[in-house]
């Protein structure tokens, strides 16, 4: 949440940190700003809402200068306005900053800084940081660098800080806590940002910061140090990313770009570990654990919103395949209770940007009570990765739509793998029943494709549907997870009323909403519980419901119950709902387009939570 860039060296700094905060802008677009410095001193140009707003308003300004930072907000301190846009400009004038995170002792600091005489013109936190570290640099006579340091030592809470200080006209000074930081390094200049999307077109090479490090950044040197003013060595890391990944590529929206790429993305996350041929799965970051995990008497999940999602369609896929206990666990709740962590527990975090904050700290708490962590996550070097044991990036590449799509079908490929390869190791699975699934699992890019080539009708569907007010998603077993997220899909993305349910619980209350207005979504591929569903599609059809089918091709029985159906082609159960999300995830596209919203910029919503 919030999206950093800055630069230092020889270019014009304005140019290369607009196109920055454009490709940022999935980390929040309440308000917009940047932070300019030139020979007649530091400017500061920031507005409410997008960044096109701010280059509508930033038109004629003094935009000349070889240094630079912005900013582009998701409010937390303070409404999305103007004034509480970054950067903030500290009293004096001297120092600017821009802040992701929450500073959440800021109001004691704002005590403290008010009886000193300090006014504040906006209502954030990162205000009252900033004039916190102009008032010791003042005292203690220090330069920014130190006055940065003392001032951290102060602050609880989550931080990535960029500085810029007049007196220090090609340095920034940087920080971070809990929010991500990633320094590209070019020939006599530097490139900072949330993630490395601002930099792809200048460098390849980056050093990922760590908690309570602080670097010094100038064109042609990059210091890091800990908060006790020790050097530490950067270590340089190759990106390995293409522009073209963060381009929309001729689709209309990421969304729309990301749900196609499935086929590929699945394809990507497969290639080089799944070998039908041979039987084999090869997972390094599993196999080092791999004796630990098939031990394990207890595997609990973590993550949050749409990984959550995949987190319980993987605990019915453990169950089966593994025979081991599962929980999944929402991470907000995880961390602020006192959970039971036994010695030898499993922890699965599943995150597709690695940094939310929730799931961040939850495993933090797992780790120290001895729990084996293994990250599934989409974004190499992020910090649930770095955090984690051992792991299994899901290679989807950049997802930049704040709703995610194939982020989901990834991790369940993902899942599906450690599963299958533990399940076999175990021997809770059969030699044909395995291999079965291995055969099956290869096809699923394939399969995706021609998901996706019966696309059209849904388009035609959203048109139908668009001006419901609610929408009740149903499913069974692996189905029921892929019911929760189409309707999380939906609402997020139209802000239309959806709930997900499990089938057959529709009978102890959601059923009292049903009546002829209601569109009733149900995820009814072939499998074990196919009956029991057709059932409950019986009984919304006999209180009028409008009932609306993800079918497997050839299912008459469910066709002639649907008012509209949605068509995959067959797959085993277990790896279904890879393709049956895929209808729900275009019909909340079509839906949320068809009705004028923003499907890339979902109001109040921003991807990579890094505040919790
Ligand atoms: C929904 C969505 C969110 C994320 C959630 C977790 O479309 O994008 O619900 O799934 O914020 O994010 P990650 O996976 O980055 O930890």
């Amino acid at each position: 949440m919030c999206g950093i860039v800055g630069y230092t060296g020889p270019r014009e700094a304005y140019p290369i940190i607009i196109k920055g905060l454009k490709r940022l802008e999935y980390r929040g677009y309440d308000s917009t700003g940047v932070a300019l410095q030139n020979s007649s001193g530091l400017k500061v140009y920031k507005k409410k809402g997008k960044v096109a707003e701010l280059e509508d308003y930033i038109v004629g300004k003094d935009l000349h200068s070889n240094i630079g930072i912005g900013h582009t907000r998701w409010a937390t301190h303070g409404e999305p306005s103007d004034r509480n846009a970054h950067p903030h400009q500290s009293s004096s004038g001297k120092l600017a900053m821009i802040h992701n995170g929450i500073i959440e002792n800021y109001s004691q600091l704002k005590k403290e800084l008010t009886n000193k005489g300090y006014n504040f013109t906006s209502d954030t936190d990162t205000e009252v940081l900033l004039n916190f570290i102009e008032e010791i640099k003042k005292n203690n006579q220090c330069d920014l660098e130190e006055a940065v340091r003392i001032a951290l030592k102060r602050v609880t809470g989550a931080y990535v800080i960029l500085l810029l200080d007049e007196d220090n006209p090609d340095t920034i000074i940087a920080a971070r806590k809990g929010s991500p930081l990633v320094i590209g390094i070019g020939k006599g200049e530097h490139f900072l940002g949330s993630d490395a999307s601002p930099m792809l077109e200048y460098t390849k090479e980056v050093v990922y910061i760590n908690d309570y490090e602080l670097a010094i950044v100038k064109p042609d040197e990059l210091i890091l140090k800990n908060l006790g003013n020790e050097k530490i060595t950067p270590y340089v890391q190759k990106l390995d990313i293409e522009l073209a990944a963060i381009e929309k590529g001729g689709y209309e929206h990421f969304m729309l770009k990301e749900i196609f790429e499935q086929p590929q993305t699945i394809y990507d996350c497969l290639r080089g570990r799944l070998d039908a041929a041979e039987g084999t799965i090869t997972m390094s970051g599993i196999q080092q654990y791999a004796e630990q995990i098939v031990s394990a008497s207890r595997i609990v999940m973590i993550a949050c919103g749409t990984s959550w999602h995949a987190g319980l369609v993987a605990e019915y896929i453990f169950e089966e395949l593994c025979r081991i206990n599962v929980e999944v666990e929402y991470a907000s709740e995880f961390r602020y209770r006192n959970p039971v962590i036994n010695k030898g527990d499993v922890i699965i975090a599943i995150s597709q940007s690695g940094e939310t904050a929730d799931t961040l700290v939850a495993i933090e708490k797992a780790k120290e009570q001895g729990a084996i962590i293994l990250g599934v996550v989409n974004v190499v070097g992020s910090s649930i990765a770095r955090i984690s044991h051992a792991g299994a990036y899901t290679h989807a590449g950049p997802e930049i739509g704040v709703a995610s799509t194939k982020a989901f079908t990834a991790q369940l490929a993902v899942l599906t793998m450690i599963a299958l390869k533990i399940g076999y190791i175990k021997g809770t699975i059969s030699e044909e029943r395995y291999q079965n699934l291995l055969n099956e699992l290869q096809e699923i890019p394939e399969k995706a494709a021609w998901t996706l080539k019966h696309s059209d009708s849904i388009k035609a569907l959203a048109e139908k549907y668009k001006d419901a007010r609610d929408f009740l998603y149903l499913g069974r077993g692996y189905n029921f997870p892929v019911a929760l997220e189409g309707a999380l899909k939906l609402k997020e993305i139209s802000y239309i009323h959806a709930e997900g349910y499990p089938a057959a619980e529709m009978k102890h209350g959601p059923i009292a909403l049903v009546d002829e207005e209601l569109p009733v979504v149900f995820v009814a591929t072939k499998d074990t519980y196919h009956e029991k569903v057709v059932s409950n599609m019986q009984e919304i059809k006999a209180r009028k419901g409008k009932v609306i089918s993800v079918i497997t091709e050839g299912d008459e029985v469910s066709r002639e119950l649907s008012n509209d159906v949605m068509i995959i082609p067959e797959a085993d159960e277990i790896l279904a709902p890879m393709l049956s999300v895929i209808p729900l995830q275009l019909l909340a596209y079509y839906i949320g387009v068809a009705k004028g919203c923003d499907v890339d910029k979902p109001r109040n919503l921003a991807k990579s939570v890094t505040v919790e």
